[in-house]
């Protein structure tokens, strides 16, 4: 994976030795067809090897190389959205399985770790959200009653945080989370799929769909895979041009890791309920071969394109991480990554709405991605071996739910507003006036540019229209990528797509 200017590899890339795999290099048939090789794609794959079936994955990049190298991987069924909310939106049933998905996920990870012998540092956790202010202690004691209201009882107030450095307000202590480290466990992972007779072609990508009861999947290179079954599980579905897209919101969200010394700071999870929130992690030194642990503090997300000056988000976290952890040492790791916000608070898996009913797909994963792609193991699994699944409505991607219909609003007025950006002016005049190491989007005649200046000086252009949907991409100066406002397409500084829904370049622009 490519080091990133702003930013540095996440610690999980680092002393990880991924099984060698090639590029798809023949037409080939097989039971099932999984594109993307992340937790959501490689946990699907694994299961229904596990069952017999003949499956084939391929992935763009390499193992991990999209978000899931850029988690924090904790593993949690306290969930974010909260179960105030998903009481709202599901009901006290919807919200009590929800809790239970995603408790049988945490599950799942430790009982394939140990099925497959794999050394990924899985351990169980405390999870505790802490209240900054008044106000959010009262909206503790409101999580607390909705997590009584869906049965789970263990979850109790205490009156101090047991960091005391973080709040003197109460906190929620959650037990039974987990932690584990998420490279290894994606690497054990490939090994046991490949050992299955599953087949993996990493630098591989699915760039045409053909749907139909037998589904072909074509590649760059221009060989097929056909199959009885399609899975995508590309983060934001790649073979869905708009209806899933308005259904969940892109965000950018930040990461620095500190080193601290050994045993200052509990192994535990804490998160907060700031706006953006913060959430704190521990890599332990024996699991990274250091002698001091590492602190992990992320958040401070904002929506994808829609803010100019992203490295701020980082100062910010680090700003956050020194006021809380005093005894906090150099940063050792920046980073960023993207997460999808479903509008009503659950993730999308299922058969593909508008698809034929052997296309299956994964997304709106938010800040639970390893659970949420764990799920979209069992449950797709379940649905291609024609069985039942209790979570298949909760998950269900064609699912309209009309209580979160103001917010659904919110989000498709958010992303129409950003059709005005084809009548503003530029942010440059002259592309000699974008400096080395950057981007800046420039007004050509009616067009808008993309002009980056690699660090030799050569100014680089490219349609600043992105090949989804059309809206204008703006510079993130922490990636280096053109990133789009709408429905978190990303570019490369020369235009190559680097995440969906976009399938497509930006467009090179013509000369004269
Ligand atoms: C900073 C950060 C912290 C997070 N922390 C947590 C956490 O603590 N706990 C948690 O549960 N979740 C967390 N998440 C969320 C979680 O990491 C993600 O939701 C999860 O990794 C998504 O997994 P995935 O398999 O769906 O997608 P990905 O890992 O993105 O995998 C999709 C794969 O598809 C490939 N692909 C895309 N297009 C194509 C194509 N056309 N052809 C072939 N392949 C393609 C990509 O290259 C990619 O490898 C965090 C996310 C971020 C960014
Ligand atoms: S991601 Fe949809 S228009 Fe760019």
């Amino acid at each position: 994976m490519k080091k990133e200017s702003g930013a540095s590899l996440p610690v999980w890339v680092e002393n990880v030795t991924l099984p060698t795999t090639h590029k798809l290099d023949n037409n080939l048939t097989c039971d099932v067809c999984v594109v993307g090789g992340g937790i959501a794609g490689l946990t699907t794959a694994y299961l229904l090897a596990k069952e017999g079936q003949r499956v084939i994955v391929l992935e763009a990049k390499a193992i991990g190389g999209g978000e899931t190298s850029r988690t924090t991987a904790h593993l949690s069924n306290a969930l974010d959205d909260r179960y105030t909310n998903l009481i709202k939106n599901f009901g006290k049933d919807g919200a009590r399985l929800a809790c239970k998905s995603h408790g049988r996920a945490i599950e799942l990870i430790e009982e394939i770790a140990k099925e497959e012998n794999i050394d990924c540092d899985y351990h169980k956790v405390t999870g505790y959200l802490f209240a900054n202010n008044r106000e959010q202690g009262e909206e503790l004691m409101r999580e607390l009653e909705a997590v009584q209201q869906i049965g789970w009882l263990d979850v109790v107030m205490r009156k101090e945080c047991p960091l005391d450095t973080l709040t003197a307000l109460p906190c929620l202590e959650f037990p039974s989370q987990a932690h584990f480290h998420v490279m290894k466990y994606l690497a054990g992972l490939t090994k046991a799929i490949v050992e299955k007779g599953g087949q993996i072609y990493t630098d591989t990508k699915a760039v045409e769909f053909k749907s139909g009861p037998v589904v072909t999947v074509k590649a760059e290179n221009g060989h097929t895979v056909s199959a009885n079954h399609l899975v995508v599980a590309t983060n934001s579905p790649v073979n869905d041009k708009v209806t899933i897209h308005t259904k969940q919101a892109p965000y950018r969200t930040y990461v620095v890791a500190l080193a601290v010394p050994k045993g200052a700071v509990p192994d535990a999870l804490f998160w907060d309920l700031d706006e953006p929130y913060h959430y704190i992690r521990l890599l332990g030194a024996a699991a990274r071969g250091s002698d001091k642990d590492l602190l992990i503090i992320g958040g401070a997300d904002h929506k994808t394109g829609q803010e100019t000056q992203t490295a701020n988000h980082l100062f910010e976290l680090e700003r956050w991480a020194r006021l809380k952890f005093p005894m906090a040492e150099e940063v050792e790791y920046r980073w960023s990554g993207q997460v999808f916000e479903p509008v009503d608070g659950l993730a999308y898996i299922g058969r593909n709405p508008g698809d034929t009913d052997n296309v299956y797909i994964a997304t709106g994963d938010s800040g639970h991605g390893m659970t949420h792609g764990t799920i979209a193991g069992m449950l797709i699994t379940d649905l291609i071996m024609g069985r039942k699944n209790e979570w298949a409505n909760l998950y269900d991607p064609g699912r309209i739910n009309f209580k979160s219909a103001g917010e659904f609003l919110k989000e498709n007025l958010n992303v129409a507003a950003q059709y005005k950006d084809y009548v503003t002016p530029g942010e440059v005049e002259d592309k000699m006036h974008v400096m080395p190491g950057t981007g800046a989007i420039m007004r050509k005649g009616t067009e808008k540019v993309a002009v980056y200046c690699d660090q030799d000086g050569v100014r680089h252009e490219c349609s600043a229209v992105c090949t989804h949907l059309g809206c204008i991409v703006s510079w993130n100066s922490v990636e280096s990528s053109w990133d789009c406002p709408c429905h978190g397409s990303r570019f490369d500084p020369f235009g190559r797509v680097v995440t969906g829904p976009a399938i497509k370049d930006l467009d090179k622009i013509k000369k004269g």
